[in-house]
């Protein structure tokens, strides 16, 4: 039976950090035994936001030896770089021709883009739902491992890939955005605003590039609060997320513990944030330690990133031809 097509990218815009790590990464390490996996580094996408290259080709070999010391195979996956796939761009085009301006302008990730960058609201912006559909749909690929903040971009892809089937006959299946347990993961920055990400309060994320006192020091600064004042009561946001962490690196009676200690009312959030440091430090030491190494390894990186491009394309210009007789433009 063929495999089922994979696809996601991530953007090469700074140090890749824990929400990276449990919403798409680990992800992406599991499901390449299982599918047809293409991984990519979204270096156009950044172009919406980070117009500025200096430190673009930096983040690209960052961002390839970061997944691979999490332990993604280059044998086993196409891992690529997004601009070696022209026909991408191909794609793009002929999406953009489907989406419309109100549409688009509705996504609150637009939204928010324009509240952040007021000066620089550019047509990229716009359309970025659209080049990361074309991204999906060049290989056909029907699961798509992200975090939560990328639901709607997934729902936007599907619309688009209806629409285009409705227009020009069958060609693309619908792609999901996927997790392997239960809904998709969302991790929140550790001083409880918002979600945790490359851009936003360096203290409040913890990358996979920290070293192990600079976690401890972190995590001992997470925002907590004097705990809770009745047995089991609902954990806000700020301390579900530390559980959230705990139950992502500690042992399952470590968690146990914690989580009782919350519904007695007797939890100490500082020995709770000890042992959460402890555990994550250990957790991303290997991570670190194999990402350094690779990243200096520059000719293995070429390879890697040259002979998955030779993949992707592979399969890009397959989709690209069944398009174009889709479209009646094989002439
Ligand atoms: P960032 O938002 O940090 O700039 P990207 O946009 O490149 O990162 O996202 C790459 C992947 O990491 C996407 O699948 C995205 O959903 C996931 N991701 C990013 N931040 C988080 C988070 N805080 N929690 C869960 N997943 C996240
Ligand atoms: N938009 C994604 C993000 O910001 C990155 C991305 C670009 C992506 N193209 C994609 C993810 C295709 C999955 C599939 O995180």
């Amino acid at each position: 039976m063929e495999k089922e097509i994979v696809v996601s990218g991530i953007r090469p815009t700074g140090y890749l950090h824990l929400g990276n790590y449990f919403g798409a990464m680990r992800n992406y390490v599991r499901m390449q035994d299982e599918y047809n996996c293409y991984f990519f580094v979204a270096d156009w996408h950044s172009l919406t936001t980070h117009p500025d290259t200096k430190e673009l080709k930096n983040s690209v070999y960052r961002v390839l030896a970061e997944n691979i010391a999490c332990g993604l195979d280059p044998e086993k996956v196409a891992l690529y770089v997004q601009s070696d796939v022209k026909e991408i761009a191909e794609l793009y085009l002929y999406l953009n021709m489907l989406a419309y301006k109100g549409e688009l302008e509705k996504v609150p990730t637009f939204k928010d883009k324009v509240r952040l960058q007021p000066d620089n609201v550019n047509a990229g912006l716009l359309t970025y739902p659209v080049l990361m559909t074309a991204d999906i749909l060049i290989h056909r690929a029907t699961k798509v491992p992200v975090g939560k903040d990328q639901e709607q971009h997934l729902e936007m892809a599907r619309n688009f890939a209806e629409r285009f089937n409705h227009r020009y006959g069958e060609t693309f299946p619908l792609p999901y955005a996927f997790n392997y347990n239960t809904g998709l993961v969302k991790i929140m920055s550790l001083d409880g605003n918002g979600k945790m990400s490359k851009s936003e309060n360096q203290m409040a994320t913890i990358f996979l590039s920290d070293d192990d006192e600079l976690i401890r020091k972190k995590i001992m600064k997470a925002k907590t609060d004097a705990g809770p004042q009745e047995n089991n009561s609902d954990k806000p946001d700020y301390i579900d997320n530390l559980f959230t962490l705990m139950n992502l690196v500690s042992k399952e009676d470590t968690l146990k513990k914690f989580e009782d200690d919350f519904n007695n009312c007797n939890i100490r959030y500082g020995d709770m944030k000890k042992q959460l440091a402890e555990d994550m430090a250990l957790f991303i030491h290997p991570i670190r330690e194999k990402a350094a190494a690779i990243q200096n390894d520059k000719v293995s990186l070429d390879k890697i990133m040259h002979e998955g491009a030779e993949k992707a394309r592979a399969s890009a210009s397959k989709t690209l031809q069944l398009i174009k007789e889709s479209m009646g433009l094989n002439y």
